[in-house]
């Protein structure tokens, strides 16, 4: 589609993202894009033990190799106090180690030089004398009697154990299973991947002595939260933190928390009175920057004969790393995992989630999804295949026997969510319309006369975002509740300031088309800042699909309270009551007689002018406000996969993938797509070739994008989309958010396809990554290798 066939909308619509004008001219600015006068370059030496006591470490030949500013160790932060940070999770996370390390490739020193190579080459220098432990790299054995205790730091600490967490009704749950006709239990991996953005992690600090102000720029999905961590832990004043998230390269979860590089550049900055810049590199990345998933879950289901689910029981083990560092709001230490009862009318549910800690990389990210919401998905998705395998039924008719149905919403969860709204059949029948369902699996029959080994995959996910109600969740502490700010100049032009921050999926676009819709203004005409503490009221950032949902919504109450202004004015320009004012979009006019109105231009323009207004009213027409969600959006779709595999050679070719999403009231159709067919590849990638794997000395085997394998256009087929729209009740333009849904939804979809097609083998469930090789091992009844 060209610009021409596209113009820009008064509102909602598809339209170009202003956004790419300078990306795609290469004028994007990010992280590595920043140059700073005098600036230096930090570079970190890795452990290469996963887990070993440091019995010494000697910096004077880095020292003294020359352009070497510093080398910081992490005997240097404990002076400073710093040696240890707070992780999003109320754990403590070693900035540099002091006592032993705790995964392969942990931060053991700095080195600040006058450039990258120098620091590179320092990093050589230092020596360090490690006394290797024994390594816990397997959740499983964590916990085992005699397991070595990997965070001794922590006084009486005697094992790994992390926490124990419950959600449901276990009584209830166990009475109905003790009554159910069926039962079946699987064991189900979700194993440790990584969000893998293009742009990797970075900063640039920059601490000017003598006004006392620290400006940092860098790779961060929460500019704000950030600002007030680095204030209440390096007790410097918060107004005196400038926090400002450039161009974001892609974030999907993993740039939520704080990383050591960032704490490093800032020390450095302070010690050398230079700006000190930090980037990872991409083995950097995979191996040190938080990893996502790791849940090893046992799902138990109960059903009636004929197919009626009465309850689902799951017992999680968590592997979260050296340290807790997981993303999620403080109530909940495995996230959302309770929403695991799905898009299902089920009489009850119960989860128990153990964290533990093992001799890996910290993390836990919500990776493209609202707090564990994926794992959660592709537990329930593939355990209702399990179930339909063990009945010999159909899924696509198990499903539909127990979707929720239009009339039970708002409905609440056995776990306790309330879904706010949704049309789940309709979602369910469009997918199986569009792919042609009954007509495939008659296709499948007959191949499978022919010895050929097809499979279709259905997956139906709800997701619960906009995190989130201030009653109910909070981060570190701070309520998740967001402010906008909007500008309008006297010429009508407008400026949207934001708290959220956009790492890739169009929010200067779609947000100048909120204002649009609300006002009348051209989305040309509107320029959206976000990204710097300075220019941007508070909030909590962007992730778990939370920009629409919370961000959005102040946007549209931002805009009627300018409209709300506008009115006040226009009824002193054209002297009537502001009640005897009717709006259409972008004019105020007389009631009964269109012709006498004005624009919202002439508006602005008056607002600004001597005109005289009402006692009380000041003039001009800007507005602020904070938006405190009074529940998430639910998001939902349906979707299906259908694969072609060899199980000869366990080659999987993914044919279609059809995926009807509902999240609500569109506000860009274009973006929603390009935003769903990234999640789609996101599962294609998780489903049958990621997977972050360790040897039992804790070393790290796919440190590399050799290794670590992101899904290409090869492996992807040409999508296709449908769409319901069930609008959100509670949110003031009826949107919901989609960033994620596809990456939630899409992975189970395709496992449940691969091993569709493997039934006649009599597999009834096999872990991800299905690799050729792990398929075929499938096939052969040989476990499979995670
Ligand atoms: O928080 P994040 O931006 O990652 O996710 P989101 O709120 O789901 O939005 C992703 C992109 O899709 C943004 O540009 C949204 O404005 C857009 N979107 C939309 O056009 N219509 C919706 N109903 C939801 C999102």
């Amino acid at each position: 589609m060209t610009v021409t066939e596209n113009p820009t909308p008064m509102g909602f619509g598809r339209m170009h993202r202003k956004e790419d004008a300078r990306f795609v001219r290469g004028k994007g600015n990010y992280v590595d894009d920043i140059q700073l006068p005098g600036m230096l370059h930090g570079s970190f030496l890795r452990s290469p033990y996963a887990h070993a006591k440091i019995i010494s470490i000697d910096t004077s030949a880095a020292e003294a190799l020359p352009g070497v500013r510093a080398v910081i160790t992490g005997a240097v932060l404990e002076t400073l106090k710093l040696a240890w940070m707070p992780t999003l999770s109320y754990d403590t996370q070693a900035v540099l180690a002091t006592d032993k390390v705790r995964f392969q490739n942990q931060e053991v020193a700095f080195v600040v030089a006058d450039n990258h190579y120098i620091a590179r080459d320092a990093l050589e220098l230092i020596e360090v004398e490690y006394e290797p432990l024994p390594v816990v790299a397997d959740a499983k054995q964590a916990l085992a009697p005699g397991a070595p205790v990997i965070r001794d730091d922590k006084e009486g600490k005697t094992d790994n154990h992390i926490f124990d967490w419950s959600a449901g009704d276990k009584e209830k749950t166990d009475a109905v299973f003790a009554d159910s006709e069926v039962v079946v239990v699987e064991d189900v991996l979700y194993p440790r991947v990584h969000p893998s953005p293009l742009e990797t992690c970075g900063a640039v600090a920059d601490f000017d002595k003598v006004s006392g102000k620290l400006t940092i720029y860098s790779t961060t999905q929460a500019p704000h939260a950030h600002r007030t961590v680095y204030a209440l832990v390096a007790g410097l004043p918060e107004h005196k933190i400038r926090v400002v998230s450039p161009d974001i390269g892609g974030g999907f979860g993993g740039k939520v928390g704080i990383y050591p590089g960032y704490v490093l550049a800032i020390v450095g900055s302070i010690v050398t009175g230079k700006p000190v810049k930090w980037m990872e590199d991409r083995n950097e990345h995979l191996t040190a920057t938080a990893f996502a998933r790791d849940y090893h879950m046992r799902g138990e289901i109960a059903a009636t004969k004929d197919g009626r689910i009465r309850a689902l029981r799951v017992n999680v083990l968590a592997d979260h790393g050296a340290f807790n560092g997981t993303a999620q709001p403080t109530k909940f230490p495995a996230g959302f995992f309770h929403i695991f009862t799905g898009s299902y009318d089920l009489e009850a549910a119960s989860c128990d989630v153990t964290g533990v800690y093992t001799n890996k990389a910290p993390g836990g990210v919500a990776y493209a999804c609202s707090f564990r919401i994926t794992e959660a998905v592709y537990l329930v998705e593939r355990m209702i295949d399990v179930l339909a395998y063990e009945l010999k039924m159909d899924p696509a008719e198990l499903r539909m026997k127990n979707l929720l149905k239009p009339e039970q919403f708002p409905y609440t969860t056995p776990t306790g969510w309330e879904y706010d709204s949704g049309d789940y059949p309709k979602a369910l029948r469009l997918a199986m319309d569009m792919v042609g369902y009954e007509k495939l699996r008659q296709e499948q029959a007959e191949k499978r006369e022919r010895g050929e080994y097809m499979g279709i995959g259905l997956s139906f996910f709800t997701e619960g975002v906009g995190a989130g109600p201030r009653k109910h969740m909070d981060i570190l502490g701070l309520g998740m509740a967001d402010g906008a700010e909007l500008r309008v100049h006297p010429t009508g032009k407008a400026v949207l300031r934001l708290s959220v921050q956009t790492q890739g999926q169009g929010h200067e676009t779609t947000f100048a088309q909120i204002v649009a819709e609300e006002l009348g203004i051209s989305p040309d005409d509107i320029e959206v800042v976000h990204g710097d503490t300075d220019q941007t009221p508070f909030g909590l950032g962007t992730y778990g699909s939370r920009s629409t949902p919370v961000s959005g919504a102040a946007t549209a109450i931002v805009a009627r309270k300018v409209r709300d202004r506008a009115r006040i004015v226009a009824s002193a320009m054209l002297e009537v009551s502001p009640d005897d004012l009717d709006w259409e979009k972008g004019r105020f006019f007389v009631k009964g007689d269109p012709d006498q109105g004005k624009t919202i231009q002439e508006i602005a323009m008056a607002a600004h002018s001597s005109l005289e207004l009402p006692e009380g009213v000041e003039g001009h027409l800007d507005a602020t406000t904070v938006y405190n969600p009074p529940n998430l959006t639910y998001p939902f779709g349906a979707y299906i996969c259908v694969v072609d595999v060899d199980p000869a050679t366990g080659q999987v070719k993914v044919r279609r993938f059809i995926a009807v999403d509902d999240c609500g009231v569109r506000i860009n159709p274009m973006i929603v797509e390009g935003q769903v067919h990234g999640g789609l590849a996101d599962g294609i990638g998780m489903a049958l070739m990621q997977l972050m794997a360790f040897d039992e000395d804790g070393n790290h085997l796919g440190a590399s994008l050799m290794d670590y394998l992101l899904p290409t256009a090869l492996e992807c087929p040409s999508w296709e989309l449908g769409e319901t729209v069930t609008p959100s009740p509670h949110h003031p333009i009826g949107a919901k958010g989609v960033g994620e849904s596809a990456t939630v939804g899409s992975p189970a979809a395709v496992v449940n396809a691969v091993l569709d097609a493997l039934k006649p083998f009599g597999v009834r469930h096999a872990d991800m990554p299905l690799t050729p090789s792990n398929v075929w091992r499938a096939a052969q009844g040989r476990p499979i290798r995670t």
